[in-house]
């Protein structure tokens, strides 16, 4: 199983699993955009090279000031973080709520952090029939009932946006609320729909945001979260210090200024997008409609073909795929993949049709 440590991209455990060197697989098991790291992150990187013999700055005052500029927010507003995922346990642990409402299928990780803070998921059910959007009034009945709301904006491993008006209406019934906008960089109206001045002023918002998928450096791990400076306050009260390193504040200033970048990314994704859902449509795959950079799809429930099978068969042939059933609320006939370019997403429908047109089976047989 490629997801041993709970997630995709574990490119040591592929190499053992598939016998394969790192080079020779295409991953779409992460999601990763697949025209980063931005050219400008070497340099940065290169630059701070002399900045690695002394501690890095304890404030992150120069990629706060960066940030504050971006998004319009005061720099006491944000704090910075060693990836999205440690401000997901911080930002849990800041508050300790009895209960959390989350939705099923979600990112593992929130309800990983819930319970480390002490407290109890209540999990809203996403189903196929709604294409994986939340029910309004189940998730607002849920969100009036938990002492928080933690949430992906939009969701992993479904793709799928909140809409506007539930956001407002979760922003005003949840005791509070917070966003995980992990993957908004890849939506072409993110300024519209990011919720980050909301939670520089009402108390009750949060705002989780990650540089490490739309610039592609999982490997130097940053990300941040906005929120009511009295709020910011107490998430910083309890970080450790310097989790943020001197390279990758250098790297994630240099990358949210490489506009050509960002905007190559958001040309390409859309048709990109609708080109592989359409192939692996056309392999007979029911694909979930989805506002990121990966795709959730199913094999036919009536058919041979699962999940598991797929992912080891694919695996020997260097082809690296996300089991979903690992996510709750999915079976073993759900996957999700990356959107790569071109020649890889050839190379994936193709694996996919080979093994699917030998009738699936647990020995890679034409993949
Ligand atoms: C929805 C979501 N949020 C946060 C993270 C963690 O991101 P980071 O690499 O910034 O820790 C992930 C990683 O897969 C994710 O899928």
């Amino acid at each position: 199983m490629l997801e041993r440590y709970g997630h995709g991209g574990d490119m040591l455990t592929a190499e053992r699993l598939y016998g394969l060197p790192r080079g020779a697989f295409a991953d779409f098991s992460s999601n990763m955009n697949p025209w980063g790291p931005p050219a400008g992150a070497r340099e940065a990187m290169m630059a701070a090279w002399e900045e690695i013999a002394a501690y890095p700055d304890p404030a992150a005052r120069k990629l706060r000031t960066a940030l504050s500029a971006r998004h319009g927010v005061p720099v006491e507003s944000i704090w910075v973080g060693n990836g999205a995922a440690e401000l997901i346990d911080l930002v849990m642990r800041s508050m300790r709520p009895e209960t959390v409402t989350l939705l099923a299928p979600g990112f593992a990780e929130y309800e990983t952090a819930v319970r480390r803070a002490g407290g109890v998921p209540e999990f809203v059910p996403l189903t196929a029939e709604r294409d994986f959007l939340p029910e309004p009034a189940s998730l607002i009945g849920s969100a009036k009932r938990t002492g928080a709301v933690l949430i992906g904006n939009p969701n992993n491993p479904t793709g799928r946006l909140l809409r506007n008006d539930v956001i407002d209406e979760l922003i005003h019934t949840a005791r509070r609320i917070v966003f995980d906008e992990a993957f908004l960089d890849f939506a072409p109206d993110e300024r519209q729909r990011t919720v980050i001045r909301h939670a520089s002023s009402h108390s009750n918002v949060f705002v989780i945001r990650s540089l490490t998928k739309f610039y592609s450096i999982p490997g130097l791990r940053l990300g941040y979260v906005v929120a009511h400076p009295e709020a910011i306050g107490r998430i910083r009260e309890l970080a450790v210090p310097w989790s943020v390193n001197a390279i990758a504040m250098a790297v994630g200033a240099a990358a949210l200024q490489d506009e050509p970048f960002a905007a190559h990314t958001l040309a390409w994704l859309p048709p990109e997008r609708a080109w592989l859902s359409g192939s692996l449509s056309r392999l007979g795959l029911k694909v979930f409609p989805s506002d990121a950079n990966f795709l959730l799809f199913q094999f036919p429930p009536d058919g041979a073909w699962r999940v598991k099978q797929a992912q080891s068969a694919l695996g020997a042939a260097g082809v690296l795929i996300r089991d979903a059933s690992l996510f709750r609320g999915l079976d073993d006939t759900y996957c999700r993949v990356a959107v790569k370019r071109r020649e890889d997403n050839e190379r994936l429908v193709e694996a996919l049709r080979n093994w699917m047109e030998a009738g699936g089976g647990q020995d890679g047989r034409g993949a």
